[in-house]
């Protein structure tokens, strides 16, 4: 840890607004007094702005207001002024075509409702997938001192005695009904048991991941990321950030200081060890070029190769959320990882402390769901990271939600040109494929959906489906949904609408996946691939005008995190001139 204190008192940001007697100053703190806020909480210290992602569109984060409340406790107990506020909320299951194309808008959104605003640091109160990125994001790019609070998941879903997982029996119960082994019936009486509470994926999907990847990268108090909605502790951890970020103001401890380059490279172990979502390689790759630091998929892949996944929970293991929590929840795996060499004990957190100061006595109170090692899911729970003639930039697959039999397999490819030309073809009984195929879906990318969905673990064929199989070799440039499984290569770079070699792959086609290789081969020459890629001309349209023409003329590929160009980098906190 290198961070040095800075000096208290002093005079902080906010005071340009509101620390002195100019018509100006007079002018914010009377708009501010319409609020009810007595003249003795202008007096210098620090104001803290509550960055809320509420939304009744976003159900995952519908209880965040109460939680703002509790942060809100805290900053007026710790001696800071609270000034909530709220920002575009990308919630997963409305969002059309996919919450990942807002991704961006609101780390942008977040960004600069940071740097105009009279605030000295910030609580960011996320909560489903794409909010606890694209939040990290934009504070990241203003670099004022800020702290992640997270929603919590919701409670366990249960149906006929038996756990429901978010997403992941979604995507069971569908295929068990077109196998024939579910009635449509007995499917809509589950639809209620699977979301129990409020709350987020009660899975290790994408937005249980991202919760702990926040709490591994030091972003969040310790204990925040498995503490369920409801539980009375999660307002807790809501009350203990609000008071913590106002002494992170006062010794100017900001996001730079703690997402240094060990901080990613603890998250990707964390990340492995959990059995996390695929999605986390595209947000970490994003946040970290949001302050510099050149994280690449080959540090995903080197990081995580050796990590053992060892939390058992679904899509990977069985179990949930909630078991987690009450199992000691990710302190015990970072105390795990720690003690094993794979995590570097020194990084620094929100807290002030070190990683290993704030997991060094936590106890694991149920090793069948924080798993020791010699019992792991996967020795190698790390992403894979493919390369090859069909991915050049990379692909990623998770091994641990993936058939073991099929990590090494070649194929003959049945293409799908685009989504709609999938749903077009998947269900008839015509189609030329069988369970040796590989299902290869186009067009999905960031450009190309246009956003780059939750598609890749496209559903397999009924009359497969119905010999009982329940996997297939998929390769898409899409992303898959952090409670989704199967044998599924993701985030195919470059991606087809970009012109990358997915674009020119043929029914009839040979596929070469080894994963032990890392290796991903379309098996035809390289005169072949030349030629085809020669005549390739784009087949998806360019958005004219609006927020899908900036995002599809500046989003990066995935490789790189999906990033807009322009928004890479950090750009400061200084305060701009004044309007009047
Ligand atoms: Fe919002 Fe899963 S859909 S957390």
């Amino acid at each position: 840890m290198t961070f040095r204190k800075a000096q208290w008192p002093r005079r902080l940001r906010s005071a340009e607004w509101f620390g002195g007697t100019s018509r100006d100053h007079i002018y914010h703190r009377s708009w501010m007094k319409n609020q009810g806020l007595p003249a003795d909480l202008f007096d210098g210290r620090p104001v803290i702005g509550i960055c809320n992602t509420w939304s009744e569109m976003t159900p995952c984060n519908a209880h965040l207001r109460d939680l703002a409340d509790r942060v809100r406790h805290g900053i007026f107990e710790a001696g800071g002024l609270p000034l909530e506020f709220p920002v575009f909320s990308p919630g997963e299951s409305a969002l059309r075509p996919t919450a990942m194309m807002y991704r961006n808008l609101c780390a942008m959104d977040v960004e600069e409702a940071i740097r105009a605003n009279p605030m000295d640091g910030v609580v960011l109160l996320a909560g489903c997938d794409k909010t606890t990125p694209a939040l990290m994001m934009g504070a990241a790019s203003v670099d004022l001192p800020a702290i992640v609070v997270s929603g919590g998941p919701m409670l366990n879903g249960m149906f006929r005695g038996e756990r429901v997982g978010s997403g992941t029996h979604l995507w069971k119960f569908s295929e068990a009904v077109k196998a024939g082994e579910m009635t449509q019936q007995d499917f809509l009486e589950a639809e209620a048991s699977m979301s129990r509470s409020p709350g987020s994926c009660n899975t290790m999907g994408t937005a249980s991941t991202m919760a702990s990847m926040a709490e591994a990268l030091g972003m969040a108090l310790s204990g925040n990321a498995a503490i369920p909605a409801v539980d009375s502790r999660r307002r807790v951890m809501a009350h203990l950030t609000g008071r913590r970020i106002v002494d992170m103001v006062k010794d100017d401890l900001k996001p730079s200081d703690i997402l240094t380059r060990t901080a990613f490279e603890n998250a990707i172990r964390v990340n492995g060890a959990i059995g996390g979502s695929t999605n986390a390689v595209v947000h970490l790759l994003a946040i970290a070029g949001r302050v510099g630091i050149d994280l690449t998929l080959d540090d995903w892949d080197r990081c995580g190769r050796d990590v053992p996944t060892i939390v058992n929970l679904l899509p990977s293991g069985k179990y949930l959320m909630e078991e987690f929590f009450h199992a000691g929840g990710l302190p015990v795996v970072i105390r795990h990882l720690c003690e094993s060499g794979l995590m570097d004990r020194d990084a620094l957190t929100v807290s002030g402390s070190s990683v290993w100061e704030e997991v060094s006595e936590v106890c694991n109170w149920n090793e069948d769901v924080i798993l020791p090692v010699e019992k792991a899911l996967t020795r190698q729970g790390g992403i894979a990271v493919l390369r090859g003639n069909l991915a050049p930039s990379g692909a990623v697959l998770k091994p641990s939600a993936a058939t073991p039999e099929l990590l090494v397999h070649r194929g003959r490819a049945v293409v799908f040109e685009d989504i709609d030309d999938y749903k077009r073809k998947i269900n008839d009984d015509e189609l030329d494929i069988d369970e040796s195929c590989v299902m290869v879906l186009k067009n999905c990318g960031p450009k190309g959906y246009p956003g780059m969905a939750e598609v890749g673990n496209m559903g397999l064929p009924p009359k497969v489906l119905k010999k009982g199989i329940t996997d297939m070799v998929r390769i898409s440039d899409a992303r898959m949904s952090g409670t989704a499984y199967g044998t599924v290569v993701l985030h195919t770079t470059p991606e087809a609408a970009a012109g990358g070699p997915l674009a020119v792959v043929q029914d009839g086609d040979f596929i070469e996946l080894n994963v032990p290789q890392r290796y991903l081969h379309l098996d035809i020459s390289d005169a072949e691939l030349a030629a085809r890629l020669a005549s390739w001309s784009p087949t998806t349209p360019t958005p004219a005008n609006g927020y899908a023409s900036l995002f599809h003329s500046h989003v990066q590929g995935a490789d790189t995190g999906a990033d807009f160009d322009f928004l890479v980098g950090c750009r400061g906190a200084a305060v701009g001139k004044d309007s009047h």
